[in-house]
């Protein structure tokens, strides 16, 4: 069944999985003028999207949906069967991991295979383009010998198939759609790089960023490379920062600054903070590292990476300590929930680590965030309290915690803390507030070594 009907069916595409990247994806193409048909097994999702609505919070792409679906560009649809319409296909379905931390790719076998099923009757080129995150050899693997199976078709002159990974970040997925750095296809045939690069130039126009075509492995070992390099750069500066956070009146900032100078380092991603969290990169890392490891390699540097974001979480709680004393029978106040600000999002968020540090000390945790609270709730349900706003949070606490950079937050001053504590401590995981008006209080920041006006001493030395 067509869900629209398509004036030139070469411009129009599917997706299969409306996930974060998935939604972005089909959001933007339509919004570029592509027909796009975006398919989702679970149909609350669909009828939310078809209102105009997305599943999660995402800068944009509210307004975005609501346009494409109104000027008919867009629809959404939980029959894979009305990929059939369309002449390329994004799978676009997770691939989360398994407990021993390698992929799991039962959403990939299922997606790919339903989609074979579908293609079988249809007459006309077909590309399939693998924009999930998998391991390097899913698509000429896996994918290609569940699609060829249901299908009955080869790979090749009639069915095409390419890797084209997907880089965007959530809370600026909707911009970095529009404006990737970089444009990644891996594929055995001209033909289907050729297909892919003939829709970019309709949507991106004739200047299209700059593309790398490639084989299917290194595509998609391209997207792993690029999540393990950038946690390895915050893993790198946190420990800096831990360095740093030892000297009396060094700031970790301004290392990262005159370090970020030289063009071989760069200036992005050397914010540091509480450990990295979100969907990617400890599940990927994960994956590399159980890929590489299955093969005869075992990456220690991506093992270090990811050991010293754990440990992050416990040199926060041992600032607080180092602050308080014990932790038993404290009210903490946690400020920022979310993995970043701007976000909804907690999987993986640092603040979780956090929260479950201070729980295993006897705290006593109060939360605040102006978002995320609903999915926290869900996962932590009565193991805390919330408040309803930051104040809330503070009133009577023994301690504050900075755990999500929220301008809300942020803007917070060193009165507000004063005004609402019990005893203003205040540990500022993510770097928010100026050293200097916080010097009257009792405050700690990852990577700055303070001189705490108080007893006269840095603040790693306080017991
Ligand atoms: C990431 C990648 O950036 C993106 O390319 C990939 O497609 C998906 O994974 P995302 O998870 O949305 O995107 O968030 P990102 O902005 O990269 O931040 C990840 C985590 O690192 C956050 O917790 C953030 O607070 C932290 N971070 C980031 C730092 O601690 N310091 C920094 O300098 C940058």
């Amino acid at each position: 069944m067509a869900v629209f009907s398509l004036k030139s069916k070469l411009a129009a595409v599917s997706i299969v999985g409306l996930g974060y990247v998935g939604l972005c994806t089909a959001a933007t193409l339509a919004s570029g003028g592509i027909r796009t048909i975006g398919i989702d097994i679970d149909e609350a999702r669909v009828d939310q999207i078809r209102k105009g609505k997305a599943p999660l919070h995402e800068p944009q792409l509210d307004a975005m949906l609501k346009r494409s679906i109104r000027n008919k560009l867009l629809a959404a649809s939980n029959d894979i069967s009305s990929a059939a319409d369309t002449d390329t296909t994004f799978l676009t379905v997770g691939t989360p991991s398994q407990q021993d931390g390698s992929i799991d790719l039962s959403y990939v076998k299922n997606a790919t295979e339903d989609l074979g099923n579908v293609l079988r009757e249809k007459r006309g080129y077909h590309l399939v383009v693998v924009k999930s995150t998998v391991v390097p050899g899913t698509t000429n693997g896996t994918v290609k010998r569940f699609l060829e199976q249901s299908s009955g078709k080869n790979a090749g002159s009639e069915l095409g198939l390419c890797v084209n990974p997907e880089f965007l970040k959530e809370g600026t997925a909707i911009n970095d759609a529009l404006h990737p750095d970089k444009i990644v296809i891996g594929s055995n045939d001209k033909k289907s790089a050729d297909h892919l690069i003939r829709l970019y130039k309709r949507f991106y126009g004739k200047e299209l960023p700059p593309v790398i075509i490639t084989g299917p492995e290194a595509a998609e070992l391209v997207k792993y490379a690029s999540n393990a390099f950038l946690a390895t750069k915050i893993s790198f500066i946190n420990t800096i920062a831990n360095i740093a956070q030892q000297i009396p009146g060094v700031d970790v900032g301004t290392i990262a600054k005159a370090i970020g100078l030289d063009p071989r380092i760069g200036g992005l991603f050397l914010k540091a903070g509480p450990g990295y969290g979100g969907s990617c990169f400890h599940k990927d890392i994960q994956a590399l590292i159980n890929y590489s490891q299955n093969n005869g390699y075992d990456p220690t540097l991506f093992r270090a990476t990811e050991e010293t974001n754990e440990q992050q979480a416990n040199r926060v709680v041992g600032m607080a300590e180092t602050l308080l004393g014990s932790l038993s029978n404290k009210r903490v106040a946690v400020l920022g929930l979310a993995f970043k600000k701007d976000t909804d999002d907690i999987r993986e968020a640092s603040s979780l680590r956090v929260i479950s540090q201070l729980k295993k000390e006897g705290a006593h945790v109060i939360a605040y965030d102006p978002m995320a609270i609903p999915n926290t709730r869900k996962q932590l349900a009565d193991q805390i309290s919330y408040a309803d706003n930051p104040r809330s949070a503070l009133k009577g606490a023994d301690c504050a915690i900075i755990m999500t950079e929220w301008d809300e937050i942020a803007k917070l001053k060193a009165k507000d803390f004063q005004a609402y504590m019990k005893t203003p401590n205040i540990v500022d995981a993510r770097r928010v507030y100026d050293p200097e008006e916080f010097s009257q209080l009792s405050y700690a920041a990852i990577g700055v070594g303070l001189v705490n006006p108080r007893q006269g001493k840095p603040n790693s030395e306080l017991s």
